[in-house]
Protein backbone atom coordinates (compact mmCIF):
# COMPACT_ATOMS: atom_id res chain seq x y z
CA UNK A 1 0.00 0.00 0.00
CA UNK A 2 1.69 3.20 -1.01
CA UNK A 3 -0.43 5.79 -2.98
CA UNK A 4 -3.86 5.82 -2.04
CA UNK A 5 -6.84 7.31 -3.47
CA UNK A 6 -9.34 8.29 -1.13
CA UNK A 7 -13.00 9.89 -2.34
CA UNK A 8 -14.96 11.81 -0.69
CA UNK A 9 -12.22 13.10 1.77
CA UNK A 10 -13.45 16.82 1.98
CA UNK A 11 -16.04 14.94 4.12
CA UNK A 12 -17.04 14.37 7.43
CA UNK A 13 -15.62 10.46 7.62
CA UNK A 14 -13.13 11.07 4.64
CA UNK A 15 -11.20 14.14 5.90
CA UNK A 16 -11.12 12.50 9.27
CA UNK A 17 -9.63 9.29 7.95
CA UNK A 18 -7.07 11.52 5.58
CA UNK A 19 -5.04 13.16 8.87
CA UNK A 20 -5.43 9.73 10.29
CA UNK A 21 -3.09 8.05 7.74
CA UNK A 22 -1.48 10.59 7.37
CA UNK A 23 -0.93 10.82 10.95
CA UNK A 24 -0.34 6.69 11.39
CA UNK A 25 1.29 5.40 8.63
CA UNK A 26 4.42 6.00 6.51
CA UNK A 27 1.68 6.28 3.02
CA UNK A 28 3.82 7.37 0.22
CA UNK A 29 0.75 9.78 -1.15
CA UNK A 30 -2.74 10.19 -0.79
CA UNK A 31 -4.68 11.82 -3.15
CA UNK A 32 -7.86 13.06 -2.49
CA UNK A 33 -11.04 13.18 -5.07
CA UNK A 34 -13.81 15.03 -4.25
CA UNK A 35 -16.22 17.11 -5.70
CA UNK A 36 -17.12 19.19 -2.92
CA UNK A 37 -20.89 19.17 -3.03
CA UNK A 38 -22.55 20.83 0.01
CA UNK A 39 -20.81 18.57 1.88
CA UNK A 40 -17.75 18.75 1.61
CA UNK A 41 -15.41 21.74 2.95
CA UNK A 42 -11.82 21.89 2.53
CA UNK A 43 -11.47 23.36 6.11
CA UNK A 44 -11.46 20.12 7.14
CA UNK A 45 -8.48 19.21 5.55
CA UNK A 46 -6.47 22.44 7.34
CA UNK A 47 -4.15 20.29 8.96
CA UNK A 48 -2.89 18.19 5.55
CA UNK A 49 -2.57 20.83 3.32
CA UNK A 50 1.39 21.52 3.99
CA UNK A 51 1.97 17.33 4.22
CA UNK A 52 3.65 16.89 0.88
CA UNK A 53 2.29 13.13 0.45
CA UNK A 54 -1.26 14.84 0.28
CA UNK A 55 -3.06 15.46 -3.20
CA UNK A 56 -5.88 17.17 -3.36
CA UNK A 57 -8.39 16.76 -6.69
CA UNK A 58 -11.99 18.36 -6.93
CA UNK A 59 -13.49 16.02 -9.29
CA UNK A 60 -16.43 13.53 -9.58
CA UNK A 61 -16.37 9.87 -9.35
CA UNK A 62 -18.37 9.16 -12.28
CA UNK A 63 -15.97 11.05 -14.13
CA UNK A 64 -14.00 7.90 -15.81
CA UNK A 65 -11.47 9.99 -17.56
CA UNK A 66 -10.57 11.70 -14.44
CA UNK A 67 -10.13 8.43 -12.74
CA UNK A 68 -8.35 6.93 -15.49
CA UNK A 69 -5.78 10.13 -15.24
CA UNK A 70 -6.00 9.59 -11.60
CA UNK A 71 -4.89 6.07 -11.38
CA UNK A 72 -1.90 6.28 -13.94
CA UNK A 73 -0.48 9.43 -12.81
CA UNK A 74 -0.73 9.24 -9.06
CA UNK A 75 0.37 5.07 -9.63
CA UNK A 76 -3.18 4.36 -7.25
CA UNK A 77 -3.14 0.56 -5.78
CA UNK A 78 -5.49 1.05 -3.06
CA UNK A 79 -8.60 2.67 -2.96
CA UNK A 80 -10.82 3.98 0.10
CA UNK A 81 -14.46 4.58 -1.14
CA UNK A 82 -15.99 6.98 0.82
CA UNK A 83 -17.89 9.56 -1.43
CA UNK A 84 -21.72 9.40 -1.29
CA UNK A 85 -24.77 10.94 -0.96
CA UNK A 86 -25.07 10.62 2.51
CA UNK A 87 -28.33 12.24 4.10
CA UNK A 88 -31.24 10.08 4.81
CA UNK A 89 -33.86 12.62 4.67
CA UNK A 90 -31.97 14.13 1.42
CA UNK A 91 -32.51 10.77 -0.11
CA UNK A 92 -36.13 11.39 0.55
CA UNK A 93 -36.53 14.34 -1.24
CA UNK A 94 -34.22 13.47 -4.09
CA UNK A 95 -33.68 9.85 -4.31
CA UNK A 96 -31.78 10.36 -8.23
CA UNK A 97 -28.78 11.81 -6.88
CA UNK A 98 -28.12 9.19 -4.05
CA UNK A 99 -28.65 6.27 -6.85
CA UNK A 100 -26.59 8.38 -9.54
CA UNK A 101 -23.61 8.82 -7.17
CA UNK A 102 -24.06 6.09 -4.90
CA UNK A 103 -24.18 3.28 -7.67
CA UNK A 104 -23.20 4.39 -10.55
CA UNK A 105 -20.26 6.47 -9.34
CA UNK A 106 -18.57 3.20 -7.52
CA UNK A 107 -19.28 1.49 -10.47
CA UNK A 108 -17.46 3.96 -12.88
CA UNK A 109 -14.27 3.83 -9.88
CA UNK A 110 -14.46 -0.14 -9.72
CA UNK A 111 -14.49 -0.20 -13.54
CA UNK A 112 -11.21 1.82 -13.51
CA UNK A 113 -9.47 0.24 -10.70
CA UNK A 114 -9.85 -3.28 -12.80
CA UNK A 115 -9.09 -1.87 -15.70
CA UNK A 116 -5.71 -0.12 -14.26
CA UNK A 117 -4.54 -2.87 -11.76
CA UNK A 118 -5.27 -6.10 -13.91
CA UNK A 119 -2.40 -7.85 -15.38
CA UNK A 120 -3.92 -8.98 -18.44
CA UNK A 121 -7.09 -6.24 -18.99
CA UNK A 122 -8.42 -7.55 -22.20
CA UNK A 123 -8.85 -11.07 -21.29
CA UNK A 124 -12.01 -11.35 -19.45
CA UNK A 125 -11.09 -15.12 -17.90
CA UNK A 126 -8.23 -13.61 -16.20
CA UNK A 127 -8.38 -12.83 -12.41
CA UNK A 128 -4.94 -11.60 -12.19
CA UNK A 129 -3.80 -8.24 -10.65
CA UNK A 130 -0.98 -6.48 -9.80
CA UNK A 131 0.18 -7.20 -6.14
CA UNK A 132 -1.41 -5.65 -3.37
CA UNK A 133 -4.00 -3.51 -4.55
CA UNK A 134 -7.11 -3.26 -2.94
CA UNK A 135 -10.64 -1.49 -3.32
CA UNK A 136 -12.45 -0.83 0.32
CA UNK A 137 -16.26 0.06 -0.10
CA UNK A 138 -17.09 2.15 2.90
CA UNK A 139 -20.68 1.07 3.79
CA UNK A 140 -23.32 1.55 6.17
CA UNK A 141 -25.48 -0.71 8.57
CA UNK A 142 -28.23 0.72 7.26
CA UNK A 143 -28.19 -1.60 4.25
CA UNK A 144 -29.28 -4.53 6.91
CA UNK A 145 -32.83 -2.52 7.70
CA UNK A 146 -34.46 -2.22 11.19
CA UNK A 147 -34.07 -4.37 14.05
CA UNK A 148 -36.90 -5.22 16.67
CA UNK A 149 -35.86 -4.49 20.51
CA UNK A 150 -33.59 -7.69 20.13
CA UNK A 151 -31.02 -8.66 17.73
CA UNK A 152 -27.60 -7.81 16.33
CA UNK A 153 -26.98 -6.79 12.49
CA UNK A 154 -24.15 -9.58 11.33
CA UNK A 155 -22.44 -9.69 8.04
CA UNK A 156 -24.79 -11.98 6.71
CA UNK A 157 -27.99 -10.59 8.03
CA UNK A 158 -29.48 -10.65 4.39
CA UNK A 159 -30.12 -6.80 2.84
CA UNK A 160 -33.03 -4.94 3.54
CA UNK A 161 -32.75 -1.22 2.77
CA UNK A 162 -35.65 0.67 3.69
CA UNK A 163 -34.55 4.38 2.87
CA UNK A 164 -33.27 5.41 -0.78
CA UNK A 165 -29.98 6.32 0.65
CA UNK A 166 -30.10 2.74 2.22
CA UNK A 167 -31.05 0.86 -0.91
CA UNK A 168 -28.34 2.74 -2.75
CA UNK A 169 -25.63 1.61 -0.33
CA UNK A 170 -26.87 -1.94 -0.80
CA UNK A 171 -26.62 -2.21 -4.33
CA UNK A 172 -23.48 -0.22 -4.05
CA UNK A 173 -22.12 -3.40 -1.99
CA UNK A 174 -23.80 -5.93 -4.37
CA UNK A 175 -21.72 -4.06 -7.12
CA UNK A 176 -18.38 -4.51 -5.12
CA UNK A 177 -19.49 -7.92 -4.42
CA UNK A 178 -20.24 -8.56 -8.17
CA UNK A 179 -16.54 -7.43 -9.02
CA UNK A 180 -15.19 -9.35 -6.64
CA UNK A 181 -16.88 -12.83 -7.84
CA UNK A 182 -17.29 -12.62 -11.46
CA UNK A 183 -13.89 -10.63 -11.99
CA UNK A 184 -11.64 -11.95 -8.88
CA UNK A 185 -11.30 -7.80 -8.06
CA UNK A 186 -9.57 -7.58 -4.08
CA UNK A 187 -12.26 -5.80 -2.83
CA UNK A 188 -13.13 -5.29 1.27
CA UNK A 189 -16.57 -3.75 2.53
CA UNK A 190 -16.78 -2.36 6.04
CA UNK A 191 -20.25 -1.73 7.15
CA UNK A 192 -20.23 0.80 9.94
CA UNK A 193 -22.90 1.97 12.66
CA UNK A 194 -23.51 5.91 13.57
CA UNK A 195 -20.50 7.95 13.74
CA UNK A 196 -19.86 10.79 15.60
CA UNK A 197 -16.98 13.21 16.30
CA UNK A 198 -15.37 16.78 14.37
CA UNK A 199 -16.29 17.74 10.98
CA UNK A 200 -19.84 16.46 10.61
CA UNK A 201 -22.07 18.59 8.70
CA UNK A 202 -24.57 19.77 11.23
CA UNK A 203 -27.36 18.39 9.50
CA UNK A 204 -26.81 15.40 11.55
CA UNK A 205 -28.19 14.78 14.71
CA UNK A 206 -24.78 15.16 17.03
CA UNK A 207 -23.70 18.54 15.49
CA UNK A 208 -27.06 20.13 14.71
CA UNK A 209 -28.38 19.44 18.17
CA UNK A 210 -25.18 21.25 19.69
CA UNK A 211 -25.66 24.02 17.19
CA UNK A 212 -29.00 24.40 17.73
CA UNK A 213 -28.72 24.28 21.79
CA UNK A 214 -26.01 26.49 21.70
CA UNK A 215 -27.95 29.16 19.51
CA UNK A 216 -31.31 28.82 22.42
CA UNK A 217 -33.00 27.05 18.56
CA UNK A 218 -35.87 24.97 19.00
CA UNK A 219 -34.08 20.79 18.70
CA UNK A 220 -36.28 19.06 16.69
CA UNK A 221 -36.45 15.45 17.42
CA UNK A 222 -38.21 12.89 14.97
CA UNK A 223 -41.77 11.18 16.43
CA UNK A 224 -40.98 9.75 19.96
CA UNK A 225 -37.08 10.03 19.30
CA UNK A 226 -36.74 6.50 20.68
CA UNK A 227 -35.04 5.58 17.34
CA UNK A 228 -31.58 3.49 18.78
CA UNK A 229 -28.44 3.77 17.09
CA UNK A 230 -25.31 2.11 17.86
CA UNK A 231 -23.17 5.20 18.29
CA UNK A 232 -19.08 5.28 17.37
CA UNK A 233 -16.62 8.13 17.19
CA UNK A 234 -15.26 8.52 13.72
CA UNK A 235 -11.83 8.26 14.91
CA UNK A 236 -12.24 4.64 15.91
CA UNK A 237 -14.11 4.24 12.51
CA UNK A 238 -10.99 5.51 10.50
CA UNK A 239 -8.66 2.94 12.57
CA UNK A 240 -10.95 0.33 11.77
CA UNK A 241 -10.86 1.27 8.46
CA UNK A 242 -6.99 1.20 8.59
CA UNK A 243 -6.85 -2.16 10.16
CA UNK A 244 -9.10 -3.74 6.76
CA UNK A 245 -6.98 -2.58 4.82
CA UNK A 246 -3.96 -4.31 6.06
CA UNK A 247 -5.52 -7.56 7.83
CA UNK A 248 -8.65 -8.00 6.13
CA UNK A 249 -8.73 -10.82 4.11
CA UNK A 250 -9.89 -10.17 0.39
CA UNK A 251 -13.44 -10.15 -0.43
CA UNK A 252 -14.92 -9.91 3.30
CA UNK A 253 -16.91 -8.09 4.77
CA UNK A 254 -16.36 -6.47 8.07
CA UNK A 255 -19.05 -4.54 10.22
CA UNK A 256 -18.15 -2.10 12.57
CA UNK A 257 -19.39 -0.87 15.70
CA UNK A 258 -19.05 0.24 19.01
CA UNK A 259 -21.69 -1.79 21.20
CA UNK A 260 -22.77 2.07 22.10
CA UNK A 261 -26.68 1.21 21.69
CA UNK A 262 -28.27 4.98 22.32
CA UNK A 263 -32.02 6.52 21.59
CA UNK A 264 -31.71 9.84 19.70
CA UNK A 265 -33.88 11.31 22.76
CA UNK A 266 -31.08 10.15 25.07
CA UNK A 267 -28.69 11.91 23.28
CA UNK A 268 -30.70 14.65 22.43
CA UNK A 269 -31.05 15.55 26.49
CA UNK A 270 -27.84 14.81 27.43
CA UNK A 271 -26.21 17.67 24.95
CA UNK A 272 -28.68 20.06 26.76
CA UNK A 273 -27.41 18.97 30.54
CA UNK A 274 -23.45 19.41 28.87
CA UNK A 275 -24.85 22.69 27.65
CA UNK A 276 -26.65 23.96 30.90
CA UNK A 277 -29.72 24.14 28.48
CA UNK A 278 -33.37 23.36 29.11
CA UNK A 279 -35.08 20.27 28.31
CA UNK A 280 -37.92 22.98 27.08
CA UNK A 281 -36.39 23.31 23.73
CA UNK A 282 -36.79 19.95 22.40
CA UNK A 283 -39.45 19.89 19.94
CA UNK A 284 -41.20 16.58 18.95
CA UNK A 285 -41.41 16.90 15.12
CA UNK A 286 -43.72 14.65 12.73
CA UNK A 287 -41.28 11.43 12.34
CA UNK A 288 -39.07 10.66 9.17
CA UNK A 289 -41.05 8.37 6.91
CA UNK A 290 -40.09 4.64 7.10
CA UNK A 291 -37.75 6.02 9.89
CA UNK A 292 -36.04 2.85 11.26
CA UNK A 293 -36.34 2.01 14.63
CA UNK A 294 -33.20 0.77 15.57
CA UNK A 295 -29.83 -0.57 14.36
CA UNK A 296 -26.67 -2.53 16.40
CA UNK A 297 -23.99 -3.98 15.05
CA UNK A 298 -22.57 -6.91 16.09
CA UNK A 299 -18.44 -6.58 15.72
CA UNK A 300 -17.53 -10.01 16.88
CA UNK A 301 -15.71 -10.65 13.36
CA UNK A 302 -13.71 -7.34 13.37
CA UNK A 303 -12.61 -8.14 16.59
CA UNK A 304 -11.76 -11.28 17.16
CA UNK A 305 -9.98 -12.05 13.15
CA UNK A 306 -8.38 -8.85 13.25
CA UNK A 307 -7.97 -7.28 16.45
CA UNK A 308 -9.27 -4.11 16.38
CA UNK A 309 -11.00 -2.49 19.01
CA UNK A 310 -12.81 0.97 19.90
CA UNK A 311 -10.86 3.24 22.34
CA UNK A 312 -13.12 5.23 22.82
CA UNK A 313 -16.16 5.19 25.58
CA UNK A 314 -19.19 7.07 24.48
CA UNK A 315 -19.16 9.23 27.35
CA UNK A 316 -15.27 10.54 26.79
CA UNK A 317 -16.43 10.53 22.92
CA UNK A 318 -19.14 13.14 22.87
CA UNK A 319 -17.93 15.29 25.88
CA UNK A 320 -15.01 15.65 23.28
CA UNK A 321 -17.13 15.96 20.38
CA UNK A 322 -19.42 19.11 22.18
CA UNK A 323 -15.94 20.59 22.94
CA UNK A 324 -15.04 20.46 19.66
CA UNK A 325 -18.23 22.00 17.98
CA UNK A 326 -17.83 24.95 21.26
CA UNK A 327 -14.36 25.73 19.59
CA UNK A 328 -15.22 25.52 16.16
CA UNK A 329 -17.69 27.82 15.70
CA UNK A 330 -16.09 29.56 12.87
CA UNK A 331 -16.06 25.92 10.92
CA UNK A 332 -19.85 25.67 11.69
CA UNK A 333 -21.00 29.65 11.03
CA UNK A 334 -19.35 28.36 7.06
CA UNK A 335 -21.01 25.41 6.62
CA UNK A 336 -24.35 26.40 8.10
CA UNK A 337 -24.81 29.75 5.40
CA UNK A 338 -26.31 29.63 2.15
CA UNK A 339 -27.57 26.55 0.48
CA UNK A 340 -28.18 24.84 3.80
CA UNK A 341 -30.17 27.08 5.48
CA UNK A 342 -33.09 26.89 3.01
CA UNK A 343 -32.64 23.03 3.21
CA UNK A 344 -33.34 23.42 6.79
CA UNK A 345 -36.06 25.41 6.45
CA UNK A 346 -37.31 22.71 4.05
CA UNK A 347 -37.01 20.05 6.15
CA UNK A 348 -38.32 21.08 9.49
CA UNK A 349 -40.15 23.90 9.04
N1 LIG B 1 -21.82 9.32 8.74
C1 LIG B 1 -22.03 8.10 9.20
O1 LIG B 1 -22.48 7.94 10.34
C2 LIG B 1 -21.71 6.89 8.34
C3 LIG B 1 -21.77 5.63 8.93
C4 LIG B 1 -21.43 4.51 8.15
C5 LIG B 1 -21.02 4.68 6.84
N2 LIG B 1 -20.98 5.92 6.29
C6 LIG B 1 -20.52 6.04 4.89
O2 LIG B 1 -19.28 6.71 4.93
C7 LIG B 1 -19.12 7.53 3.78
C8 LIG B 1 -18.80 8.96 4.19
O3 LIG B 1 -19.87 9.44 5.02
P1 LIG B 1 -19.82 10.94 5.57
O4 LIG B 1 -20.78 11.00 6.71
O5 LIG B 1 -18.42 11.35 5.74
O6 LIG B 1 -20.45 11.71 4.32
P2 LIG B 1 -20.38 13.24 3.94
O7 LIG B 1 -21.69 13.54 3.30
O8 LIG B 1 -19.91 14.07 5.09
O9 LIG B 1 -19.22 13.31 2.85
C9 LIG B 1 -19.39 12.83 1.54
C10 LIG B 1 -18.29 13.45 0.67
O10 LIG B 1 -18.44 12.91 -0.65
C11 LIG B 1 -18.27 13.98 -1.58
N3 LIG B 1 -18.99 13.62 -2.81
C12 LIG B 1 -20.33 13.52 -2.98
N4 LIG B 1 -20.61 13.20 -4.27
C13 LIG B 1 -19.41 13.07 -4.91
C14 LIG B 1 -19.04 12.73 -6.23
N5 LIG B 1 -19.96 12.46 -7.17
N6 LIG B 1 -17.72 12.68 -6.55
C15 LIG B 1 -16.78 12.97 -5.60
N7 LIG B 1 -17.08 13.30 -4.33
C16 LIG B 1 -18.38 13.35 -3.99
C17 LIG B 1 -18.84 15.20 -0.88
O11 LIG B 1 -18.37 16.41 -1.43
C18 LIG B 1 -18.37 14.96 0.56
O12 LIG B 1 -17.11 15.54 0.78
C19 LIG B 1 -20.42 7.40 2.97
O13 LIG B 1 -20.19 6.47 1.94
C20 LIG B 1 -21.43 6.87 3.98
O14 LIG B 1 -22.38 6.06 3.35
C21 LIG B 1 -21.32 7.03 7.01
Amino acid sequence: MKNILVTGGAGFIGSNFVQYILDHSDIIRVVNLDLLTYAGNLANLKGCENDERYHFVRGDIRDRELLKQLFSEYEIDTVVHFAAESHVDRSITEPEIFLSTNVLGTQALLDVAKDSWKIEPDNKYSREYREAVRFLQVSTDEVYGALGKEGMFTEVTPMAPNSPYSASKASADMVVRAYHNTFGLPINITRCSNNYGPYQFPEKLIPLMIHNAQNDKSLPVYGDGMQVRDWLHVKDHCAAIWTVLQKGRIGEVYNVGGNNEKANIEIVKLILKQLGKPESLIEYVQDRPGHDRRYAIDNTKITTELGWQPEYTFEQGIEETIEWYLQNSEWVENVTSGDYLQYYELMYN
